[in-house]
């Protein structure tokens, strides 16, 4: 038997992860460090990003700071980077407001973050030939792109958006042998989760009670998919999205 057998190792790949300073972009960098990967990691805050710089596993990573939201900042990542073997585009940022409040501001830091900057990142780092042929590429959507919340519009707005890029970006990058895949979490206990101030203790249960686990996510739950995904074990998998929700988009 050949002990080292393992499809889903890392080892030997680069990955570039954004939203690394928080969450599941920091669950995901620790995990995939656990697994052998080297990272280069992003994030706006300097001082959470060296947090989970800290924790990585092994040696050889790398961190940049910058704000992905404009073109010239995906440009200064883009450029500090070598060749990578993954890439998760998965910064983002989230809101709750009815219909009418929406702002025409809001709307731009939205989709900003949420779509424009993966786009960009995705096809600079294409056209700068800085994804490597057999990668893999995995965007952050989310549940809200099917379960509709009340309040969640233009959140679900930039996920649909994001999920639909996906999949154009699966068929074209495919001559590339490029994978593109997105996972879409229901709520996972990361510092995006603005709800939990402005609900009460009992809107907080009754909202987990409606997980058939009777629970949230952790981060590292959807790490542990989005290493499947970057792993040769899911080699055959493109163009696909991946709901993780314990359980939640299966009934209203
Ligand atoms: N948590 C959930 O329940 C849930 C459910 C479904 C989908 N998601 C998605 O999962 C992804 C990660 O969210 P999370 O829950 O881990 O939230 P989080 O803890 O708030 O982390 C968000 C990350 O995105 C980064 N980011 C935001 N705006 C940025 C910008 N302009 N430039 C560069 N980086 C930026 C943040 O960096 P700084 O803090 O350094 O600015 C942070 O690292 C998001 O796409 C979110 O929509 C989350």
């Amino acid at each position: 038997m050949d002990t080292n057998y393992n499809p889903y190792s890392l080892s030997g790949k680069t990955i570039l992860i954004t939203g690394a300073s928080s969450g599941i972009g920091k669950a995901t960098a620790i995990e995939c460090s656990r697994m052998g990967a080297q990272l280069i990691i992003t994030g706006r805050n300097e001082e959470r990003l060296q947090q989970t710089f800290d924790s990585l596993a092994g040696e050889g990573h790398q961190q940049i700071a910058v704000d992905i939201s404009n073109a010239d900042g995906v440009l200064r990542l883009v450029d500090g980077v070598s060749a990578v073997d993954c890439l998760f585009n998965n910064a983002g940022v989230s809101t709750t407001k009815p219909i009418g409040f929406i702002a025409e501001n809001e709307i731009e830091r939205l989709f900003d973050t949420n779509v424009k900057a993966p786009i960009l990142l995705t096809n600079m780092m294409v056209k700068k030939k800085k994804i490597n042929k057999g990668g893999s590429v995995v965007f952050t959507s989310s549940i809200g792109r099917y379960v509709v919340t009340p309040g969640n519009n233009l959140y679900a707005a930039t996920k649909g958006a994001l999920s639909a890029f996906m999949k154009g970006a699966a068929v074209e990058l495919a001559s590339k042998k490029i994978r593109c895949n997105a996972v879409l979490p229901g709520m996972i206990e990361t510092p995006i989760m603005t709800g939990k101030g402005s609900i009460s203790e009992e809107q907080w249960e009754l909202n987990k009670q409606r997980y058939p686990l009777k629970r949230f996510g952790t981060p590292e739950e959807v790490a542990w998919l989005v290493i499947y995904l970057f792993s040769d074990a899911s080699q055959f998998i493109t163009g696909s999205e991946f709901v993780i929700d314990g359980g939640r988009s299966l009934s209203i």
